[in-house]
């Protein structure tokens, strides 16, 4: 285990297996469609990268680059698009894969922005979900594994722009932010 984490709250075997079962259940829900599997940069490209490749639909890619947090580990409640799809979404069925929803803020203001550029469908996709944490309601339409209140690194998520190359899904120790 990395000595920055207290525990390992997730497996690399564990988020394998969970994210096949997400990928066969997209693959049912959107049988004869096609996806715009849009990827909410950074945290997001680990999930989203393993996640496209367990879904069996035809699927484009788009990434999206929105900021709310800085380099705390508190939501600052507000959500800026720093880099916007390239791609014109209307008419397409997309899907907003994201790595962790923990207030809501950031989905809650980008799910209406997407919906309306005139979207056939706009659904989430999330590998974590914190709902204790909740402050703006989301519907989550895919949920990898709820967890608990703790602020947590690996698997694409990051503190301070490290640790994002983790295998597992680990609770910082306090003592990295706090100290
Ligand atoms: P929300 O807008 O509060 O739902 O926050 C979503 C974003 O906050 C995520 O995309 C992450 O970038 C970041 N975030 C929230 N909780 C954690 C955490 O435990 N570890 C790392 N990043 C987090
Ligand atoms: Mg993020």
């Amino acid at each position: 285990m990395h000595k920055d984490l207290e525990k390992v709250l997730l497996t690399k075997e564990e988020i394998a297996a969970r994210v096949h079962e997400m990928g066969q259940r997209i693959t049912a829900d959107y049988a004869g469609k096609s996806i715009l599997l849009c990827c909410i940069l950074k945290g997001a490209v680990t999930f989203f990268a393993d996640l496209a490749r367990e879904i069996d639909v035809p699927v484009e890619f788009d990434f999206m680059v929105c900021s709310s947090y800085g380099d705390s580990t508190d939501s600052s409640g507000f959500v800026k698009i720093r880099k916007d799809l390239d791609a014109d979404i209307a008419g397409k069925d997309v899907l907003i894969i994201e790595d962790i929803i923990d207030t809501g803020t950031t989905l809650s203001r980008l799910k209406p922005i997407l919906a309306d550029r005139d979207a056939a469908s706009v659904k989430i996709a999330t590998m974590l979900n914190k709902p204790s944490r909740r402050r703006a309601k989301v519907t989550v339409d895919y949920n990898g594994f709820e967890i608990p209140d703790a602020f947590v690194v690996g698997y694409g998520l990051d503190y301070a722009g490290k640790y994002r190359n983790l295998p597992c899904i680990g609770i910082l120790k306090e003592s990295v932010y706090k100290g």
